[in-house]
């Protein structure tokens, strides 16, 4: 018990439970290019039952549709779902028509400066995002600037949105979204287009 309770002290804060789902929503691009923007993301297949997000041509005036539905899960502990980590859900439909929960997290090449948003079933691997209250954007928190030496800590830290549609090839060459790793400067992929990324509930 004891060595049970200095692990959970020790280890509290990483232990969050993403207890609490959710209603369902879309992840709708703001974008400078009218053909990106007020657009909605949709899963598309990148392997066995693996989803990329791609560009659709659905906007928020087109009924959601399955594929451009997604939810997320916080922890109960948070009281919110801004600000706090979640993990991004979407439900791949089986033929039986069961769904099957799948947690997003980036797939990541060492040798690109870009990492996929990738639904793979399950949850036993994720990448947390954070929901900007202020805009309802997604963001990823940067607690330590190390472009300066010695590296800073940033408390608040900042809130990073470094997300891109480039034509990308995870399995297909599909148009996807992409975070821009580093999150400073634009991406090496020629294609890539700055875009914000927004939870509209549906
Ligand atoms: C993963 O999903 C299961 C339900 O299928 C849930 O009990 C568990 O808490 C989830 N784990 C995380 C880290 O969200
Ligand atoms: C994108 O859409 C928003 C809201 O509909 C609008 O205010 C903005 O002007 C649009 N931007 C461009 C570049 O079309
Ligand atoms: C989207 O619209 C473009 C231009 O009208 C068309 O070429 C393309 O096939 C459409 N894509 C989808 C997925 O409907
Ligand atoms: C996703 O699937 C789970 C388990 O089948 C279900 O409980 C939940 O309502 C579904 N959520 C959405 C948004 O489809």
């Amino acid at each position: 018990m004891k060595t049970v309770s200095i692990l959970s002290a020790l280890f509290g804060l990483t232990l969050a439970q993403y207890d609490t789902y959710s209603a369902p929503f879309r992840l709708v691009l703001s974008s400078d290019d009218p053909t990106l923007n007020n657009t909605a993301l949709g899963a598309c297949h990148e392997g066995a039952a693996v989803e990329g997000l791609c560009k659709t041509n659905q906007t928020t005036s087109d009924p959601p549709t399955f594929y451009t539905t997604f939810y997320q899960a916080t922890s109960s502990n948070s009281g919110s779902t801004y600000d706090t980590p979640s993990i991004l859900y979407y439900n791949l439909t089986i033929s039986s028509g069961t769904q099957i929960p799948s947690a997003m997290r980036f797939s990541q090449d060492y040798t690109s400066d870009v990492a996929i948003p990738l639904f793979m079933p399950g949850n036993s691997t994720y990448t947390p995002v954070y929901v900007d209250q202020d805009c309802e954007e997604l963001y990823i928190p940067r607690r330590v600037d190390d472009s300066v030496s010695p590296p800073n800590p940033l408390a608040p830290p900042e809130k990073v949105k470094s997300w891109y549609v480039c034509l990308t090839k995870e399995a297909y060459e599909y148009y996807t979204l992409v975070w821009h790793v580093g999150g400073r400067g634009s991406p090496a992929n020629p294609s890539c287009e700055e875009v914000q990324v927004r939870r509209v509930f549906t």
